[in-house]
C-alpha cells in the first residue's frame, strides 16, 4: 500500500490544469478552462477545468472529479496506480506501507498489462545493448541506419533475441503469469506450447500519451533474408492497446506540437525517428494504415494544424490524398509536403542532411486543397470529362471541411487555380452537402447549437411527475450543501440549517440520500463538508455527481436562466434565500408526491370497498392538502383544491 504521506503529498502538489494539460490543450475561459472532451467525440467544448476547486467536469460524458480521478478515467488506472503516476510526474518519492502484496491482486488487469509491457521493454533494451547478439545484430542495424544513441535511448528501442522462449522465461522468473503475457500479446499460446511473438527483430515501443508502453512494433533485420516474413510484426489489440486510437510518437511530440502549433504526419516508425534526429519533434506516424477518426481527434487535442508528408512517388499519391479527407472533416487545417521522387523522410534526411530536410519542409509545404487542385489542374488539360471528374474530386474534399467560411475561401481559391467559375464549384458543393445532410439522421449541429450555453441542468424535470420534481429539489439541496456549507443562514450555518430543517425528510433518490447522510455523519463527527472527499469517492457515480454539483454554472441569458435554472457566479450573496426556498420547495414537492401516492391508495380502497382504509386515506388527504397549502403560501403559489 502506498503510504498516506505519499498520497497527501501528491494531493498537495497536483495541479488540475497541469495534469489535464498533459493530455488536452486547454483554453482559458474566464477563471476556468475549457476544451473538447477527451472522453467523447464532440464538436463544441463541454469539458471544463475549474482550477479554483481543483476539479474537471465533462458535461458530455458526465465524468468529473479531481486530478486523481482524471488520471483514473483518462488512463484507465486504479486509484493506487494513479497516485504512482502523479508521484512520478511530480518527482515525489513513493513510500509504501507494510501491507504491500495484497493490493497487487486487487489492482486491475490493465495495471498488470502496463507492468508486463514495461518489463518487456526493459528486457528488449537490455538485450539490445548488453547481449552479444543484440549488439552484433540489432545495434549495428540501428547504427547502419544512422540512428544515434540519444534517439535509441529516448524512444527506448530494443532488440528481441532470436529465441523461442527468452522473454517468456525471463518474465515468469520475475513472477509474471503466462496468462498475462498472453493477454499482453507478448507470447503466442498454442495447444501444448507457447512462444515469444517477437524474435530476432529490432523493437520499436509504442507509448501512450502518458509515456507508458502499450505495444511494440518489431522490424525484421534485412529484406532478402526470409522474404516470406512480414517487415513488421506488431502487438495485437489488447486491453491497453487499441491500434485505432494510438499514434506512434505522440508522447514525444505533444509538447512541441503545441509549441509549433503544427503536427507533422508521416508513415512509419523510422520516419519519426529520422525527423527527431533532424531536430523536428512535432511528428507522429500513422503506422502505415489509413488514419482513424480517433487518431484525428487525438491530434486536434494539441493543434488544429497538420502537415502530411508524402513519399515522393506520384503513382500512389492520389489514393493517399483520399485519406486526408478525414483530417479535413476533423476540422484541421491541412498542409502537405511531397518529398522528392523516391524518398521518405528517413532516406531524404540521410541523403541531404538534417538542415536540408528542415528547409525543405518549410518551403515545400502547400495548403492541401491548393495542392490537390494543382495536381489535378496540371493533368486535366482540355479533356472535359477529366475536368469534370477533377472538379468533383476537389469539391468533395472541400465539402468535408466543417467550417463554412473556410469552405468559401477554398471555393474562391480553387476557382482561380482551376480556372472554373465559382458558381460551378458552389453548385457542385451544395449538391454534395445536401446529399450528406439527407444521409444524416440527426440535424446539423451548427443549426441547433447557436446559443453559447456551456452548461445545462440535466433535462428539466417532467413537471407532471411528482417524483422527478422532488428529486430535482433534493439535488439542489445537495448542491447548496456541497458549495456553501459555511455560508450563514440566519443565526447558523447553511449546513446546520439544512440538517435541522430536513431532519425528518428521507431523500427519495438513493444516490442523493447516501451523499446527504454521509455529509451529515461527517458533520456530526466534527468534519467539515469537504467535496474533495466525495471527488475521490470509490463510487464513480458519486464522484461524477459531486463534480457536477461543485462546478460553477454560467449565466447566459435570462431566458435560459428561467428555463433551465442555470445558476450564475454571484449566487453566494443570495445563498440564504436559495436555501430557505429550497427547503420549502423540497417539502412542497414531497407533500405533492405523498398526495399523489395517497390518491392512488384512495382509489384502490374505493375499488375494493375497504371503507376503513378509505376513511384513513381521506383524512390523510386533508392533512396533506393543508400542509401543501401552507407551503404553497410561503412559496407564493396558489394550489388547486
Ligand atoms: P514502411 O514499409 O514504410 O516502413 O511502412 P518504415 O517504418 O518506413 O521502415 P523502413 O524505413 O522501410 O525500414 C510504414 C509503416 O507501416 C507499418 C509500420 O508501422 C511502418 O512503420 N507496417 C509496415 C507494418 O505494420 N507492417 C509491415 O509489414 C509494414
Ligand atoms: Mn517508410
Amino acid at each position: 500500500m502506498i503510504s498516506r504521506d505519499t498520497i497527501d503529498e501528491v494531493r498537495n502538489r497536483m495541479d488540475i490544469v497541469d495534469v489535464v494539460s498533459d493530455f488536452v490543450t486547454l483554453k482559458r475561459s474566464g477563471q476556468n478552462y475549457k476544451a473538447l472532451s477527451p472522453f467523447s467525440n464532440e464538436k463544441t467544448p463541454s469539458f471544463f477545468v475549474v482550477p479554483g476547486k481543483g476539479i474537471f467536469k465533462d458535461f458530455s460524458s458526465g465524468k468529473g472529479g479531481d486530478a486523481i480521478s482524471f488520471v483514473m478515467e483518462h488512463e484507465g488506472l486504479s486509484y493506487p496506480e494513479s497516485i504512482r503516476f502523479l508521484a512520478k510526474k511530480y518527482g515525489i518519492e513513493i513510500k509504501e506501507d507494510a501491507r504491500s502484496n495484497a493490493d497487487q491482486e486487487t489492482s486491475g488487469l490493465r495495471d498488470s498489462l502496463y507492468l508486463v509491457m514495461a518489463f518487456a521493454r526493459d528486457l528488449f533494451v537490455k538485450d539490445l545493448n548488453h547481449s552479444e547478439e543484440g549488439r552484433g545484430v540489432g545495434l549495428s542495424y540501428f547504427r547502419e541506419r544512422g540512428f544515434n544513441d540519444r534517439i535509441l535511448e529516448k524512444f527506448e528501442l530494443g532488440y528481441a533475441l532470436d529465441e523461442w522462449n527468452h522473454l517468456e522465461k525471463s518474465a515468469i522468473e520475475k513472477g509474471f503469469s503466462e496468462e498475462i503475457l498472453e493477454k499482453a500479446g507478448l507470447i503466442v499460446k498454442k495447444e501444448t506450447s507457447s512462444y515469444d511473438r517477437f524474435r530476432g527483430r529490432v523493437i520499436f515501443p509504442v507509448h501512450n500519451l502518458s509515456g507508458r508502453v502499450i505495444a511494440f512494433g518489431a522490424r525484421i533485420l534485412s529484406k532478402d533474408k526470409q522474404v516470406n516474413q512480414p517487415k513488421y510484426i506488431n502487438s495485437p489489440e489488447t486491453d491497453i492497446y487499441h491500434k485505432s486510437d494510438a499514434l506512434f510518437g505522440l508522447y514525444f511530440a505533444k509538447n512541441s506540437i503545441r509549441q509549433a502549433d503544427n503536427c507533422f504526419l508521416v508513415e512509419g516508425y523510422t520516419d519519426v525517428l529520422a525527423m527527431h534526429q533532424a531536430g523536428i519533434e512535432n511528428v507522429v506516424a500513422s503506422s502505415g494504415t489509413a488514419l482513424t477518426e480517433q487518431q484525428v481527434r487525438l491530434i486536434t487535442r494539441f493543434s488544429d494544424n497538420v502537415t502530411v508528408l508524402f513519399d515522393g512517388d506520384t503513382a500512389g499519391i492520389k489514393a493517399a490524398l483520399r485519406g486526408i479527407d478525414l483530417l479535413l472533416a476533423g476540422g484541421l487545417n491541412v498542409r502537405v509536403v511531397l518529398l522528392p521522387e523516391g524518398h521518405d523522410p528517413d532516406s531524404y534526411s540521410r541523403s541531404v542532411g538534417n538542415q536540408a530536410l528542415v528547409d525543405y519542409l518549410k518551403n515545400a509545404a502547400k495548403d492541401f486543397i491548393s495542392f490537390k487542385a494543382g495536381l489535378y489542374a496540371s493533368e486535366t488539360g482540355s479533356d472535359p470529362i477529366k475536368r469534370a471528374e477533377s472538379i468533383r474530386e476537389i469539391v468533395s474534399s472541400i465539402a468535408k471541411i466543417p467550417d463554412p467560411i473556410k469552405r468559401t475561401v477554398y471555393v474562391q481559391e480553387t476557382s482561380s487555380l482551376l480556372k472554373v467559375p465559382e458558381g460551378v464549384l458552389i453548385t457542385e458543393l451544395n449538391k454534395i452537402l445536401l446529399r450528406e445532410r439527407k444521409n444524416q439522421s440527426q440535424p446539423q449541429r451548427e443549426e441547433i447549437v447557436q446559443d453559447p450555453v456551456v452548461y445545462q441542468e440535466p433535462q428539466p424535470a417532467d413537471r407532471t411527475d411528482p417524483v422527478q420534481m422532488v428529486q430535482e429539489q433534493e439535488r439542489e439541496t445537495l448542491r447548496l450543501l456541497l458549495n456553501y456549507a459555511d455560508a450563514s443562514v440566519g443565526e447558523t450555518h447553511l449546513a446546520e440549517y439544512l440538517f435541522a430543517e430536513l431532519d425528518d425528510v428521507k431523500f427519495s433518490n438513493t444516490l442523493y440520500a447516501g451523499i446527504f447522510s454521509e455529509v451529515r455523519d461527517r458533520w456530526s463527527r466534527g468534519q467539515v463538508v469537504d467535496s474533495q472527499h466525495f471527488l475521490e469517492h470509490q463510487n464513480p457515480e458519486v464522484r461524477n455527481l459531486v463534480a457536477d454539483l461543485v462546478t460553477p454554472r454560467y449565466h447566459t441569458s435570462d431566458h435560459w436562466h428561467e428555463k433551465y435554472q442555470i445558476y450564475f457566479p454571484g449566487e453566494k450573496e443570495v445563498v440564504s434565500n436559495l436555501a430557505s426556498g429550497n427547503v420549502i420547495r423540497l417539502k412542497f414537492r414531497l407533500i405533492q408526491s405523498l398526495i399523489q401516492e395517497n390518491l392512488s391508495k384512495i382509489k384502490t380502497a374505493e375499488e375494493s370497498g375497504n371503507d376503513q382504509k378509505l376513511d384513513e386515506c381521506l383524512s390523510r388527504h386533508y392533512h396533506l392538502k393543508e400542509a401543501e397549502r401552507a407551503l404553497a403560501g410561503q412559496l407564493g403559489i396558489v394550489v388547486a383544491g
